[in-house]
């Protein structure tokens, strides 16, 4: 096997962070050095005991699991039990975790773990709103040239927003710790909604984990069957979007996303159009590009990777 690649996932689990977990614990070519939560979908104290819940599921208590930021930078935390329901990870019953939550802060983590390995060693895989990111880089301003990428899902360009005309939810939450990050100058790799959009939770792809037969399927079943209730009817689709599995799954077969590479501005000023992602798609700005935006998802391909490795759990 080809040597790991070393991630951190930065996370506000969610059922769709949840799968996210999942499919990275699923998957050998990663090696997860950690796991920081933030305040996102649901507050900090139930996505950070939500992010160990998922590592129990999978039989990985080992898994180091971090508490981060409990609001944004600047604005009130905006949260989303309308989605997720009131723990955040409503559908299926998981038991409390027993495994324990790390003492360290987790911006303390990112910013140490970073530090300690050599430039281009680290990827951040970032799953809700970028606080926990955004207050390692004030706090060390040298991991933006330590990191080798950030694989970030967030923003909408073409589909616009979700929680506004044009916010996306993660940036929308902290729209100024977003700011911060794609002027950082670490690369990033942004799986917006006009690629999630396209990847929908058919009955016939929740099926498919149902009849993996195993306590991960049907514990992924009944997430994901909680989550889209919300979507389908917002949306009129069959499913909804599985928005954050689609950044661990770049990592493991990028050749299923395609984009561009341009430049990403974040909205803070205004209120109309506040956490807009401001993708220079046609290059009229001249601005450098700082992210790899992505547009089009091979969504068979993706969901057929995913039951693939929750199979292996
Ligand atoms: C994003 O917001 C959250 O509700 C999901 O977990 C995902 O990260 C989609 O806008
Ligand atoms: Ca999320």
């Amino acid at each position: 096997m080809h040597e790991q690649r070393k991630i951190i996932i930065d996370t506000d689990p969610g059922q769709d962070d949840a799968v996210a977990i999942l499919l990275a614990l699923a998957s050998p070519e990663l090696e997860i050095l950690g796991i920081t939560a933030v305040a996102g979908n649901v507050p900090l104290a139930l996505t950070e005991k939500n992010a160990r819940k998922i590592c129990e599921l999978a039989g990985r208590p080992e898994t180091l699991v971090f508490a981060g930021a409990v609001r944004p930078l600047v604005r009130k935390l905006v949260t989303a039990e309308h989605v997720h329901g009131r723990t955040g990870l409503d559908g299926p019953v998981l038991h409390e975790p027993k495994m324990p939550l790390q003492e360290q802060h987790g911006v303390d983590f990112l910013v140490e773990t970073i530090m300690a390995h050599d430039a281009g060693e680290i990827t951040l895989c970032t799953l809700g709103p970028l606080t926990n990111v955004a207050l390692a880089l004030i706090r060390e301003p040298a991991i933006a040239a330590k990191t080798r990428e950030i694989v970030m899902m967030g923003g909408g360009f073409f589909e616009g927003g979700n929680v506004t005309p044009t916010a996306e939810f993660n940036i929308y939450v902290d729209p100024h710790a977003a700011d911060i990050v794609f002027r950082s100058g670490i690369p990033v790799i942004m799986m917006p909604l006009d690629v999630t959009h396209k990847a929908l939770t058919t009955a016939r792809r929740i099926e498919a984990f149902r009849t993996l037969g195993t306590q991960v399927g049907e514990a992924t079943a009944k997430l994901l069957d909680f989550f889209e209730r919300f979507d389908e009817e917002k949306y009129g689709t069959d499913g909804g979007p599985l928005h954050d599995p689609c950044v661990i799954a770049w990592l493991l077969k990028p050749e299923l996303f395609s984009g561009r590479h341009c430049h990403v501005a974040i909205e803070t000023g205004s209120e109309l159009t506040m956490g807009m992602t401001v993708v220079d798609w046609w290059r009229v700005t001249g601005h450098p590009p700082n992210a790899q935006v992505m547009r089009e998802i091979d969504s068979d391909g993706f969901f057929a990777l995913l039951t693939e490795r929750l199979a292996r759990l």
